[in-house]
C-alpha cells in the first residue's frame, strides 16, 4: 500500500457521537470523498478549533468509511476517553465541527499471495482491525473469515465482537478480570492457536506491552507480523520527531510513527526502546 494524499478540513461536521460503553465512544465525521480510498491502519488527526487545549492534534485510527444514501462520505472513529481532548470530544454533539486532517500514515500491507491471516487486538486497538476485517472481505476474500483475538482488562474494554462475528470472523476473547471470555491475557490463546496454525501474516494493534508480547511470539515462530503503534504524537506530520521509533537498530534508523507508520513490520522494530 502506498501513502495517499491527505486533506485538512477545519470544519468537518460531526454526524454522530455515540456513547458505546464505559469510556468508549463512536464518532462519525463528514469527510472528503478521498477517505473512500483510505487504507486500514491509516489514521486522522483532530483538533477542536474552539479550544486552546490541547494545543496539539490528536490521532485516531480510521474505524470505518461509509457512504450514506445522500452520497455523504462519513469516517467513523472509535475512541476511549483518557484525557483532555477525548473528554472534550465526548461532550460534542452532532452538527458541531472539528478540524480533521487525514487520511494519514501508511496502512497494513496486504498481498494477494497471503492465504491465511489472523489479528490480535487489545482494547480500542480493535478500531483499525475492524476496518481491515471488512476491507479484506472486499479486497482479499481469501483472507476473510479468519481468527481475531481480542483482549481487554474487563468486559467493558471489549468492543465490536458482534460486528466481527457478523462479518464471518471467529473471535477469541480474553479479559484480565475474567468478566468475559477466557480469563487472562490474549497472548495465551493466541500462542496456543499458533501451535496448530501457521498464518502468513499477523496484524496487531493495541497497547505497547501487548504488541511487544505478540511480536516476541511472532519472531519466535517466524511468522510475519505487522503492528500498528499508538504512541504519543505531537505534530502528526513528520516535523517534530515527537514520535520517532528505533527501526532496524543495526542501521541506527529512526522512523516517524506519524509518517512512516503507524503500521510497522514487527521484526524490524527495536522493541527494547518502546
Ligand atoms: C496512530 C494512532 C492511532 C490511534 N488510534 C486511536 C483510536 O482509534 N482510538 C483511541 O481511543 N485512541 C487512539 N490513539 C490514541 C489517542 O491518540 C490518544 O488516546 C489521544 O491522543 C489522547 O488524547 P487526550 O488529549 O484525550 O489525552 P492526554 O491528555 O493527551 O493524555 C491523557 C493520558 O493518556 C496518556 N496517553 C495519551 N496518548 C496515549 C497513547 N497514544 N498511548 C498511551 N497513552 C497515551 C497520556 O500520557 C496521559 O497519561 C491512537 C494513537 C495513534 C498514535
Ligand atoms: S508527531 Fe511530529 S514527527 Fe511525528
Amino acid at each position: 500500500m502506498h501513502q495517499q494524499h491527505s486533506v485538512l478540513d477545519d470544519n468537518a461536521v460531526i454526524i454522530w457521537n455515540k456513547h458505546i460503553q464505559s469510556q468508549y465512544y463512536s464518532m462519525g465525521i463528514r469527510s472528503n470523498p478521498l477517505y473512500l480510498n483510505a487504507q486500514p491502519g491509516q489514521f486522522l488527526s483532530v483538533k477542536d478549533m474552539n479550544r486552546d487545549k490541547p494545543f496539539l492534534r490528536r490521532p485516531f485510527s480510521i474505524h470505518q468509511v461509509i457512504e450514506n444514501t445522500n452520497a455523504e462520505v462519513i469516517t467513523e472513529i472509535l475512541y476511549r476517553v483518557v484525557g483532555t481532548c477525548t473528554e472534550n470530544m465526548s461532550h460534542m454533539q452532532a452538527g458541531q465541527s472539528l478540524s480533521v486532517m487525514g487520511p494519514l500514515g501508511n496502512g497494513f500491507q496486504v498481498s494477494s499471495d497471503m492465504k491465511q491471516s489472523c489479528m490480535v487486538a487489545g482494547g480500542v486497538g480493535i478500531a483499525p482491525l475492524v476496518f481491515l476485517a471488512s476491507w479484506l472481505i472486499q479486497n482479499h476474500r481469501q483472507l476473510a473469515s479468519g481468527n481475531i483475538f481480542i483482549g481487554g482488562r474487563s468486559h467493558t474494554d471489549v468492543l465490536c465482537v458482534t460486528e466481527l462475528k457478523e462479518l464471518g470472523y471467529s473471535v477469541v476473547l480474553t479479559t484480565e478480570d475474567g468478566s468475559m471470555g477466557i480469563q487472562g491475557r490474549i497472548t495465551s490463546p493466541f500462542e496456543l492457536f499458533l501451535e496448530q496454525h501457521t498464518p502468513d501474516m499477523i496484524f496487531a494493534c493495541g497497547p505497547i506491552p501487548m504488541l511487544k508480547a505478540v511480536a516476541m511470539i511472532a519472531i519466535k515462530k517466524n511468522i510475519p507480523c505487522q503492528v500498528s503503534l499508538e504512541t504519543v504524537m505531537a505534530c502528526g506530520l513528520g516535523a517534530c520527531l515527537g514520535c520517532a521509533v528505533s527501526y532496524q537498530p543495526e542501521n541506527q534508523t529512526y522512523l516517524h510513527v506519524c509518517r512512516e507508520g503507524a503500521v510497522f513490520n514487527a521484526f524490524e522494530l527495536n522493541w527494547d526502546t518502546l
